[in-house]
């Protein structure tokens, strides 16, 4: 599974690609908004912070031309972005069109199988199926992405289902149940991936019994 971070936050994204397990960047309009800095800027940061990775910017326009427009634009600023879009009936139309002129999409705000079946039968790059958004209205979001999953497999669609609107490590490990392709979420969560208890208490007796027996890896080295 690729593992994204939803973020606009520079920092947040030199930290997680340091980490060598980075695939991609997923922003929205309220991410970038929380920057305080410029849309093209702070994705072509983000760009550079991430080689090789897809990194999501999202139009706003809701109409076809605009869509059409504000992909043609936003896909110019560098290779690596792909274009999100909302998940109504221009915006499908739109994703469309841009896969006929081989522009990657985003296809977000997708609640339901059937949304993700239209977004792949567009020709979507990419499905954000939200989770989180569906669980905190007692909802179980993680169904449609099951659905989803399936769906795609089934058919043969080229489309990946990425999981978004995660909230704690647990969506991680259900959307990896479900099969799902890409999981974005925000730097605590990635960040919150790693911990266990038992290997901070594993590390700590490693450590101590090898000091205690005084032992070296580079033997006859001076020490500082
Ligand atoms: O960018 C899409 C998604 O991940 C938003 O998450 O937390 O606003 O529901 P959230």
């Amino acid at each position: 599974m690729k593992l994204f971070l939803d973020t606009g936050d520079i920092a947040e994204v030199e930290k997680a690609a340091e980490w060598g397990v980075l695939d991609g960047v997923t922003t929205n309009p309220t991410l970038i908004a929380k920057t305080g800095r410029g849309f093209r800027e702070t994705v072509l940061d983000i760009c550079r912070a991430v080689p090789n990775g897809a990194i999501s910017a999202e139009v706003v326009a809701t109409d076809y031309e605009g869509i059409l427009r504000e992909a043609q634009e936003i896909s110019s600023w560098h290779p690596q972005v792909v274009v999100k879009v909302p998940l109504i009936r221009d915006g499908v139309r739109a994703v469309s069109e841009l896969a006929s002129r081989g522009i990657r999409t985003n296809v977000t705000l997708v609640f339901s199988v059937t949304q993700a079946l239209m977004a792949a039968k567009a020709g979507a790059t990419f499905i954000s199926n939200f989770v989180g958004r569906v669980d905190d209205i007692s909802g179980e979001g993680m169904v449609a992405v099951a659905e989803s999953v399936q769906m795609i497999e089934t058919y043969g669609f080229d489309s990946e289902v990425l999981v978004a609107s995660i909230r704690h490590p647990q969506h991680v490990v259900d959307a990896i149940r479900a099969g799902a392709h890409i999981s974005t979420m925000p730097f605590s969560v990635m960040n919150a991936l790693f911990n266990h208890p038992l290997t901070d208490i594993g590390l700590k007796r490693f450590l101590d019994d090898w000091n205690a027996a005084g032992l070296e890896i580079f033997e006859g080295a001076l020490k500082t």
